[in-house]
């Protein structure tokens, strides 16, 4: 299972990697994780970052796609699968993974959107910087995230719609239940990843069917 994921700060992208992760054991690459543990160990990369991560800008692609490649080259001595956490951002990087993992034989079989609304994700940034103490969880550098997210994250999605590799979920709703649609889409989708090419594969939109999902639970 090889899946990046496309969604704005707080719409569970670490939550959901990480459930991703452990029902396919398979790696979690997290980019935001991997630059702020830069930054908390002083490294010189930490040191060149830092003030992007602050300000809530985008590192250099070069920077992140150099991290990445190198966590891939790991992942596929442990079995190839895995889960990107923070990458592509734009379309630039976009094009350059697409080439690395290529080359590596890598490439993403599914790109996860989740889609949620800026209040709630303001909410849940804010409930997290109450608890946790991360540099970029303020009311303005939220703000600025989100603002980069449309302008320039957001396009990519009409990208790997086009691929045929796109699946959609509804991150309104509780993690649970995210994660249930997110796990059920992909063992649904497991048989036919190696076997039907990207080309004849349709976008899958699950962000519908969110009360039909669980409302049981
Ligand atoms: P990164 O760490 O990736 O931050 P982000 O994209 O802003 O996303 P967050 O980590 O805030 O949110 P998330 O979507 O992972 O949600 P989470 O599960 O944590 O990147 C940080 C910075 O690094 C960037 O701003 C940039 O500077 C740099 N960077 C990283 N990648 C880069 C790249 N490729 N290129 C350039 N620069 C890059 O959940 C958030 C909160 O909500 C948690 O408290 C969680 O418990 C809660 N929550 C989650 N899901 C739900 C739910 N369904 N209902 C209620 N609460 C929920």
């Amino acid at each position: 299972m090889r899946v990046l994921m496309v969604a704005p700060p707080g719409a569970g992208k670490g939550t959901q990697g990480a459930v991703i992760a452990a029902h396919f054991d398979v790696a979690h690459i997290a980019t935001g994780d991997l630059l702020r543990d830069h930054v908390a160990r002083g490294t010189e990369l930490g040191l060149a970052v830092r003030h992007h991560l602050d300000s809530g800008d985008l590192v250099p692609d070069e920077i992140v796609l150099d991290m990445v490649r190198d966590a891939m080259v790991a992942a596929k001595e442990r079995g190839g699968g895995y889960v990107l956490d923070g990458m592509p951002r734009n379309i630039a990087q976009a094009r350059s993974l697409y080439r690395t993992a290529q080359t590596l034989g890598m490439t993403a079989n599914v790109a996860l959107h989740l889609k949620a609304e800026d209040d709630e994700l303001m909410r849940r940034l804010l409930a997290r910087a109450a608890l946790e103490h991360r540099a970029d969880d303020t009311e303005p550098v939220i703000r600025r995230r989100l603002a980069l997210y449309q302008d320039a994250t957001h396009p990519i999605i009409a990208w790997y719609a086009e691929r045929g590799i796109l699946v959609s979920v509804d991150a309104m709703q509780p993690v649970e239940r995210v994660a249930r649609q997110i796990l059920t889409a992909l063992e649904a989708m497991r048989p036919l990843l190696e076997h039907v090419p990207e080309h004849a594969r349709r976008p899958v939109d699950l962000t519908g069917l969110g009360a039909a999902f669980g409302l049981d639970a």
